[in-house]
């Protein structure tokens, strides 16, 4: 074994300190040149940090395997196609990274960088957004489609750009029905003074006001033991959406009102856009759609089988005349329509065939 004596074990350590510090620098030093010229041949790109993988957090509050995470699993394989692996999409999903609100947030704070949010959420942002969830404004999933296809949606969706978010598409929830956890709802005289969960948003608490109930706001990871513990007497959503939180287990009825369709805006950070180059840009914009096209017609297709899984739960289903549900909600249109100036906006969405 070889023995230093104490100056010289000194010695030695200074030289291996010397030697790692000019192997760190001439390894940064070299980095940094290799990226300059790199950054120099992709012009444009260097925006980004060219040759650098670009990653893009997407939050949402859906299961990976149903609703949105139906989309955002296509969305995820077509970005990664469509940039040849430059873009990878991370996703975090079932609230990890908090409810709606928070990552709707988070996009401006810089702690994510997509989200997808509830349209009645994101009335908040802009009012006109309101237009999309009046009540009974589609006639059916058919007519859902038409209109997301029209374009008459894309100036209110333009606006959440002074907002610093970038809607790039809109996935679907689908249409909403009421349950209820002792009584069912037969008729409009049924809605009286019951406590309804709503998610936050005006349309929502003057559509339930108008039938008669008490909407009562509830965030949705909160929704399961509200009623669990008796806080509210009922829900309403998609049966596909309320599935996913087996709402079933505490809830008896399901009334087939369909008095709302409601969506999700897949959205992305301004800032984080405004820095893409734009062909990818044109992939992100180009997986977004399509990917919604795909979500949007699972959705359609799968009210039936998630009312099967409610019966198949002890739950009763129960019809209701839609007639007078639509006359009670009248003076919404009236109210909002003009608070909101979405009277044009309501209209043209009425007359898309
Ligand atoms: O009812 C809601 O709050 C929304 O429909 C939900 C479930 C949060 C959307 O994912």
């Amino acid at each position: 074994m070889v023995k230093f004596s104490k100056s010289s074990f000194k010695r030695f350590v200074l030289l291996v300190l010397l030697v790692i510090t000019a192997l760190l620098v001439a390894a940064c030093g070299g980095n940094s040149a290799g990226k300059q010229a790199a950054d120099q041949k992709a012009g444009d790109n260097s925006k980004q940090g060219n040759s650098d993988k670009i990653v893009l957090r997407l939050a949402h509050n859906q299961m990976p395997d149903q609703g949105y995470g139906l989309g955002v699993a296509k969305f995820v394989d077509l970005v990664k196609q469509k940039t040849n692996g430059k873009v990878e999409v991370q996703v975090f999903d079932q609230g990890k990274l908090g409810d709606e609100r928070d990552v709707t947030e988070g996009l401006n704070l810089g702690t994510v960088d997509m989200a997808i949010t509830s349209i009645g959420v994101m009335t908040n942002y802009n009012p006109e957004l309101s237009a999309i969830v009046m009540p009974f404004i589609f006639r059916d999933y058919g007519h859902v489609e038409k209109v997301m296809e029209s374009g008459v949606l894309n100036p209110a969706l333009d606006k959440l750009q002074s907002k610093g978010m970038k809607a790039l598409t809109i996935y679907a929830q689908g249409f909403r029905d009421v349950a209820m956890r002792e009584k069912p709802i037969k008729s409009l005289a049924d809605f009286k003074g019951l406590k309804i969960r709503i998610p936050a948003g005006e349309v929502y608490t003057e559509t339930f006001k108008a039938l008669g109930a008490n909407p009562t706001p509830i965030p949705w990871g909160e929704l399961y033991t509200s009623l669990q513990t008796k806080v509210v007497d009922g829900y309403e959503n998609n049966p596909q959406v309320a599935n996913q939180i087996k709402l079933y287990e505490v809830t008896k009825y399901l009334s087939l009102t369909n008095h709302i369709w409601e969506g999700g805006i897949v959205l992305i950070a301004k800032n984080k856009w405004d820095q893409l180059p734009a062909d990818i840009q044109k992939a992100i914009q180009e997986a977004a759609t399509e990917s919604a096209k795909i979500q949007r017609d699972l959705i359609r297709k799968g009210d039936d089988k998630a009312i099967e899984v409610m019966k198949q739960n002890k739950m009763e289903v129960v019809t209701i005349d839609r007639a007078s549900l639509i006359t009670a909600v009248k003076p919404v249109y009236e109210q909002l329509g003009k608070k909101y100036g979405i009277e044009q906006l309501l209209k043209q969405i009425q007359e898309v065939k």
